[in-house]
């Protein structure tokens, strides 16, 4: 897994709290902060509900497209916090497929909503035996 600093561990972790409250969620009301490790750049976004559901998109997702649109495509790691529960919580599936196109190694690090807990995983542990762009490829 790719190693980051605590320091920069702390500021993402601060920058997804921060931007969390932005999340637009009338129907789930669960608000969902990400931010992202994409070369030296911490990049933030939330989750954006729809009144038809199956558009709604994940804050981990939508901070992908963010990175990306702006030309970061070196993501290295992730921090998620939530507003509602007492554990940590984890990408969901689909947004693990969306981190692993960028690597494996990825640190994904989650946070519960008062702080008091957190939990570190690899894409790579969230997602194993995962399909990736090699995957289009004969060997
Ligand atoms: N959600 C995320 O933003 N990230 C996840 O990894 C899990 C779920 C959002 C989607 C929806 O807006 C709300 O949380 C409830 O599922």
């Amino acid at each position: 897994m790719t190693s980051i600093d605590d320091q920069t561990i702390e500021e993402m972790l601060a920058a997804a709290r921060a931007i969390r409250e932005k999340a637009y969620v009338p129907y789930s009301g669960f608000h969902v902060g990400a931010a992202l490790l994409a070369g030296d750049r911490v990049i933030t976004a939330v989750n954006v509900e729809n009144a038809s559901y199956p558009l709604s998109v994940c804050a981990e997702r939508n901070a992908v497209a963010k990175a990306i649109s702006e030309g970061e495509t070196s993501i290295r790691a992730v921090a998620v916090v939530t507003d509602a529960t007492s554990t940590p919580t984890p990408p969901c599936g689909g947004c693990r497929q969306v981190l692993r196109e960028f690597g494996e190694g990825i640190a994904v690090i989650a946070e519960n909503a008062d702080g008091s807990q957190r939990k570190y995983w690899s894409v790579a542990e969230l997602l194993p035996d995962s399909f990736g762009p090699d995957d289009l490829r004969d060997p």
